[in-house]
């Protein structure tokens, strides 16, 4: 028997060799790549033994406050881009298909409610009329098509960020389009906010010099038969963090005005006083058997 001695210039190999034996083709594929790209890293970078050790303690951290309500890891990949990048590889749609992007750690399937109900709850915050279509990419209506919507309030915390204030949820819904397709309720406007960064993903935006803010959006996800389900937000036009959203995921055609209105009538004919929004989207949906291009 040779007992093999590996210094920096072989070991590469040596785990490469080991990892090609995995019988399933795609496990081996993929650990050969994690395996080239984490050593070339580490060449790259020249850790020392206490920096590889402050870097475990950083993953494990990052696990440790993973619960129920609170994905650390999620995190983590939403701020190095690499949830973007993961949403672009798999949703490379045809221009009418409205853009998708990142899911983000805030959701949880809402209670069912008909078209014009209020859903803020008890979230604080100016009143917003929010309605939209939904239609096939060739501008076919889709009645039927569920959608569900989630938002922060005024401060920028969703309700799930605040259980233990007021356990119910709030500024979330699920909503079902009419026979033209359409939906539409009423809330209260969120606004711009940090993402969770009292945690390691907190520590490492600050010593990259970055900010933690996301801009003001509405989550919208959308499931209709036969189509893609589409998960995305409607952005704020005019917020500050537009062009530096913490986790890349703004989209221009995702950006649109929140129309603000004093008193007057809403469109459901409702009597307003003072100031409220209002916001309009018309969503497409691609096809299940959509080419990707
Ligand atoms: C969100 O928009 O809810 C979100 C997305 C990514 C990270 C944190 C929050
Ligand atoms: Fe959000």
């Amino acid at each position: 028997m040779t007992i093999p001695e590996f210094d920096e210039t072989t070991i590469t190999d040596a785990v490469l060799d080991q990892v090609r034996r995995a019988p399933n083709p795609r496990v081996r594929q993929i650990s050969e790549a994690l395996v080239r790209h984490l050593h070339a890293f580490i060449r790259e970078v020249e850790p020392t033994e206490a920096e590889w050790e402050w870097g475990i303690r950083f993953l494990t951290e990052t696990g440790h406050l993973c619960s129920e309500t609170r994905q650390e890891f999620i995190l983590l990949s939403d701020t190095l881009g690499v949830s973007m990048l993961v949403d672009a590889l798999n949703n490379r749609l045809p221009g009418s298909a409205t853009q998708t992007t990142v899911f983000g750690p805030f959701y949880v399937a809402p209670p069912e409610f008909p078209n014009g109900e209020d859903i803020k709850g008890h979230l604080a915050g100016r009143p917003m009329y929010v309605s939209g279509t939904v239609k096939s990419t060739d501008g076919t209506p889709l009645a039927n098509a569920v959608v569900d919507v989630w938002h922060s309030d005024d401060q920028g915390f969703y309700d799930l960020q605040k259980l233990a204030d007021d356990p119910r949820y709030a500024g979330r819904g699920r909503f079902r389009t009419d026979e033209a397709g359409k939906f539409r309720f009423w809330t209260v406007r969120p606004s711009a906010y940090p993402i969770p960064n009292d945690g390691p993903v907190g520590k490492m935006l600050e010593a990259q010099g970055r900010h933690p803010y996301r801009p003001e959006h509405i989550h919208f996800m959308i499931a209709a038969p036969g189509h893609r389900k589409l998960v995305t937000h409607i952005f704020a036009d005019g917020d500050e963090y537009l062009d530096s959203d913490v986790v890349f995921g703004v989209k221009r055609s995702l950006v649109r005005r929140y129309d603000q209105h004093a008193g007057g009538q809403a469109p459901d004919g409702s009597p307003m006083k003072g100031d409220w929004f209002s916001l309009h989207y018309d969503f497409g949906l691609a096809p299940q058997n959509t080419e990707a291009f």
